[in-house]
């Protein structure tokens, strides 16, 4: 039998290479397995061997242990790959395919995926509605940083590349469609970003800096990236992007000089409820972004919310943190009729179409972020570099694919 290593989480600050077994057509029990979940017969799925495997500021989350995530919780929901084996009722989806795996579950036939919200689907997460790979709460598919793992409802899940060989000449960019490009790009409709718009991203970590990316594709005037790390600005600046250095204070009066007004037509939140404060040695304050999007958002405006808000997080400031409940100014947001999007990204919605703009260099992904490929016995490093604010996205390299 076929080995397979992955990327585990084994506790807060600690990630280790372990041995699972080569999967099948079937989701056996393991760690963070829904008991619902389990053997659940997966006819409609298909084997993949993993081409690229992204880590990701979600999966920070847990391996912070900031959320209920397991030991021995397999990790990993940015996955490409080549199918290896397809399961009896796969029809169109062939072994060979180079394929980006969109990391929403979703099974295509519920009232939300036929509606594109693949990000809730109503069939795969007997928790609730919504599910990924690798990820705590999600039902307990099993997580692609590995050399193979198994893909549900294939034929409508998959994105299969039109041309294996300029697939792989582009894989660092396409490595990119499987979650933080659409994300990005999804924070940026959802905030309103249009031609000639002005744009403030709070986070310059890998979706920030895919959101500043996507504004611009979408014709942004300009576009403002605000974070307290020095590196991760530096490279929002290398692709034209202005930026707020937040370890001055809040990002109002900085766009104020940037623009001659003190807001803009639209904002991102690329962070979430690890949010620091603003200024100079500023703690861990969740509400930040929101509030401050809210502040800076002319009214009639909207704001795109990628970043991951938790129903439970054991390390919250305090109780109602712990919980999941921020303090917000939302009559600020009222006054101004401000509009909000949550939730995991619908990545279906734009994965095709921003794999046009890459395999037609319209857009240079990889390189915004930065995007660097590592082998899978040097996850344990990337992950704690990412941790420490590498202005870097790392990309998982389980089988060679990537030179
Ligand atoms: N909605 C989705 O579908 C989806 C998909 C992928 C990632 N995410 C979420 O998006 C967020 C960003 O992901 P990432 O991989 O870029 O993570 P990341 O942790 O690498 O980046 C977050 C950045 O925010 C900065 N930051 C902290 N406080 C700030 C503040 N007050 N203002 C501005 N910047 C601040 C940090 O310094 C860091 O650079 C995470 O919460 C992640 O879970 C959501
Ligand atoms: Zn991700
Ligand atoms: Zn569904």
């Amino acid at each position: 039998m076929t080995g397979n290593k992955a990327v585990a989480y084994k506790g807060p600050g600690k990630v280790e290479l372990i041995d699972i077994d080569y999967p099948t057509f079937e989701l056996k029990d393991g760690p963070g397995v829904n008991p619902a979940n389990v053997g659940r017969q997966v006819r409609h799925g298909v084997i993949i061997k993993t081409v690229a495997t992204n880590i990701c500021g979600s999966d920070q989350h847990m391996v912070r242990g900031r959320t209920t995530a397991p030991p021995d919780l397999v990790l990993g929901h940015e996955i490409t790959g080549e199918v290896v084996e397809v399961g009896p009722d796969v029809e169109f989806i062939k072994v060979g395919d180079i394929c980006s795996v969109p990391f929403n579950i979703a099974c295509g036939r519920c009232r939300n995926c036929k509606e594109r919200k693949t990000g809730i689907c109503l069939n795969v997460n007997p928790d609730r509605p919504g599910s990924a790979y690798g990820y705590v709460d999600m039902g307990g598919w099993v997580g692609g940083q590995a050399n193979y793992v198994l893909v549900p409802y294939a034929d409508w899940n998959l994105l299969k590349f039109p041309d294996k060989d300029r697939a792989l000449e582009k894989i660092m960019d396409l490595a990119m469609l499987s979650d933080i490009f659409p994300t990005g790009f999804h924070g940026a409709v959802t905030a309103g970003v249009g031609p000639g718009s002005t744009v403030y991203i709070a986070g310059a970590g890998p979706v920030g800096l895919a959101a500043a990316t996507s504004a611009q594709l979408l014709g942004a005037a300009v576009v403002i990236v605000g974070d307290l790390n020095a590196d991760r600005l530096a490279q929002a600046r290398s692709f034209g992007c202005e930026t707020v250095d937040l370890t001055k204070g809040g990002p109002g009066e900085q766009i104020e000089q940037l623009l001659g007004v003190p807001d803009v037509d639209c904002g991102v939140d690329a962070v979430g409820f690890e949010a620091r404060g603003h200024g100079t040695g500023a703690q861990e304050a969740p509400a930040t972004v929101l509030n401050s999007l809210m502040e800076v958002t002319a009214a009639g405006g909207a704001l795109g919310i990628p970043g991951l808000y938790v129903t439970g997080d054991p390390g919250g400031i305090d109780e109602a943190a712990r919980k999941g409940s921020l303090s917000l100014s939302l009559g600020t947001g009222w006054a101004k009729s401000l509009s909000f999007t949550t939730g995991q990204c619908p990545v279906m919605k734009y994965n095709r179409q921003l794999m046009m703009a890459i395999l037609h260099d319209k857009v240079h992904i990889a390189k915004n972020v930065n995007a660097k490929a590592i082998t899978l016995e040097d996850a344990p490093k990337g992950y704690a570099e990412f941790d420490a604010g590498a202005a870097t996205k790392f990309v998982l390299n389980p089988n060679g694919y990537l030179s």
